[in-house]
Order: structure tokens, then C-alpha cells, then sequence
């Protein structure tokens, strides 16, 4: 349970997962990994559930990890965080998943998109993946799937430039379904997800599977961004940027 993530179902099977940071622009704190894999485990648990939706809210639909639960992770472990407790079951996840992304997508407010079966951006949306920025490595099985979906060399644009992109390129890249004005974001993006939702549950979760290719290959590479992230969490130059970032002073430069 998170008072900044709302999970509510609707009839016709759709499940909404929406996140309610506002003053954070929706950062991700444990919690709210903790809401949501719980509303993802549930939703494949339950019969009643037939796709999810993930929405933010107008101009924020996440600003990616809270940066204040990275730089306290210096004596912890990434595998003990339940960010990666969220991935494993993102990633394992057997209900269809919808994104509605309007404004900023950053880091893991990216990532999680590509898991989705749907993703739909409005003309505000703006993704970026900044990890090797922040001095960490990309999560979510990102260093994996997007090179295959995107081709490597503008993956690496993205993944190991931090390069922004937005609604019109994530269309143009395969990213994203279709570019929706704001107002109607999520009523388009609930409507795609019910009708996924009433379709036969086993013909939508096989077709899935088959569309998506390897699951051991994409657990796998998931695993091992982990084990970096880990490593790198713990490392000065990451704690150095956390620090910044959260005294918004300037990241001295790298020896
Ligand atoms: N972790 C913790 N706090 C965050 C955050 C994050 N990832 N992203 C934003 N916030 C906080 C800001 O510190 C600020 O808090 P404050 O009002 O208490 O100072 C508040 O959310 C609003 O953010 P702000 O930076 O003022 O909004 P903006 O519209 O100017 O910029 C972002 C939005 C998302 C571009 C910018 O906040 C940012 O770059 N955040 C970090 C994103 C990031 O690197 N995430 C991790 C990826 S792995």
C-alpha cells in the first residue's frame, strides 16, 4: 500500500495503476514499487482483471527512481531494493500492460514502457533514460530490449548519451502506439486496455508470449544489469551525483 499509488478496477476488467506523486512529479519511492508489483502479481492472480493501465499525472508520469533512496542505498544492496522486486515481476507480468505517458518519463518512467503491450504518449511526453549520467547502468532488462527494438546504434544515443526523446520519436522508433492529445490520453489508453481486456484471457497471455520473444534471455539480461547496478550504486562517482542532484549543486568532474 502507497498513498501515492492508486489502484483501482473497472468494469470490463481494466485494473489502473496510477501514480499520485505530485510534489516528487511521481519519483518512485519503495512503497510505491511495493503498490505496484503487488497490483501486477494480483491482476495475474485474479480473474477479473484482463489488462492494466499505468497512468501519471498531467506532466508527470514519473521522474524515475527517487534519488534520495539511491544515495541512502550506499550500504545496501540494489537486489534488496524493491525496485528490482518491481522489475522481476514487470518483466514476468502475464496481464497485457498499457502505458498513457504524458510529460516527463525518466529512467524507470521509461523503461517500464517497454514492457507494455500498448504505450501511448501525449505531445508533452518527454522520455529519457539518465543512468549513465547518475554514474549507474540501465535496470529493467532496457539494455536487453531496446537495442532489439530500436537498433543499437540510437539505443546507445539513448542509454549511454541520456539522450531525450520525445512523443513523435517514440512513435517513429516503435516506442509508442499513437501520439494522443493530453485531455484525451487516458480515456484512449483505458479504451485500448479494454479491449484487450475482453478478449479470450488464454489466446491474449499465448499470443503475448510469442510476440515477446525470449523470457529466460530477457530474466536474464534483468540479472545482470542488477549485479552492475548494484556496484555501481555503492560506487563515489554515483553517490557523488545523488548528492548533487539533491543539493542541486553542480557534479565535480570525473577524474
Ligand atoms: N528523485 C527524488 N526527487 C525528485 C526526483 C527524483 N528522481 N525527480 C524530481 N524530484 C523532486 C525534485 O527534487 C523537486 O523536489 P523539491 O521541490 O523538494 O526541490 C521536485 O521533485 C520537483 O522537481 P523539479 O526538478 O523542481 O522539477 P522540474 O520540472 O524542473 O524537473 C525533472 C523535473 C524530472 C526533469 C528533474 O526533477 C530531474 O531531472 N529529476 C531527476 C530524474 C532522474 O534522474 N531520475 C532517476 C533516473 S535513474
Amino acid at each position: 500500500m502507497s498513498e501515492h499509488v492508486t489502484v483501482r478496477d473497472f468494469d470490463g476488467g481494466v485494473r489502473l495503476i496510477g501514480l499520485n506523486r505530485p510534489d516528487k512529479k511521481n519519483a518512485l519511492t519503495g512503497a510505491m514499487y511495493d503498490a505496484m508489483r503487488e497490483a501486477l502479481a494480483s491482476a495475474d492472480a485474479s480473474g477479473d482483471v484482463g489488462a492494466v493501465l499505468f497512468a501519471g499525472l498531467p506532466g508527470a508520469f514519473s521522474a524515475g527512481n527517487d534519488i534520495a533512496d539511491f544515495a541512502a542505498s550506499a550500504s545496501g544492496a540494489f537486489s534488496e531494493m524493491p525496485a528490482l522486486t518491481f522489475i522481476r515481476q514487470l518483466a514476468r507480468t502475464r496481464t497485457p500492460m498499457v502505458a498513457a505517458v504524458d510529460g516527463i518519463a525518466v529512467g524507470i518512467g521509461t523503461t517500464l514502457t517497454l514492457h507494455c503491450d500498448l504505450v501511448y504518449a501525449s505531445p508533452a511526453a518527454r522520455f529519457r533514460m539518465p543512468f549513465v549520467e547518475l554514474a549507474l547502468v540501465p535496470e529493467a532488462a532496457s539494455s536487453y530490449l531496446l537495442p532489439r527494438r530500436v537498433g543499437r546504434l540510437k539505443a546507445t544515443e539513448m542509454l549511454l548519451l541520456s539522450e531525450a526523446f520525445d512523443a513523435d520519436a517514440a512513435l517513429a522508433l516503435g516506442l509508442a502506439n499513437a501520439v494522443i492529445p493530453s485531455d484525451m490520453l487516458v480515456e484512449h489508453a483505458m479504451a485500448q486496455a479494454a479491449r484487450l481486456a475482453a478478449l479470450p484471457r488464454g489466446a491474449v497471455q499465448a499470443t503475448r508470449a510469442l510476440i515477446r520473444g525470449d523470457q529466460a534471455e530477457v530474466e536474464a539480461a534483468l540479472e545482470a544489469e542488477a549485479r552492475a547496478f548494484d556496484e555501481r550504486l555503492r560506487s563515489d562517482e554515483a553517490q557523488q551525483r545523488f548528492r548533487a542532484f539533491l543539493s542541486r549543486a553542480k557534479p565535480a568532474a570525473s577524474a
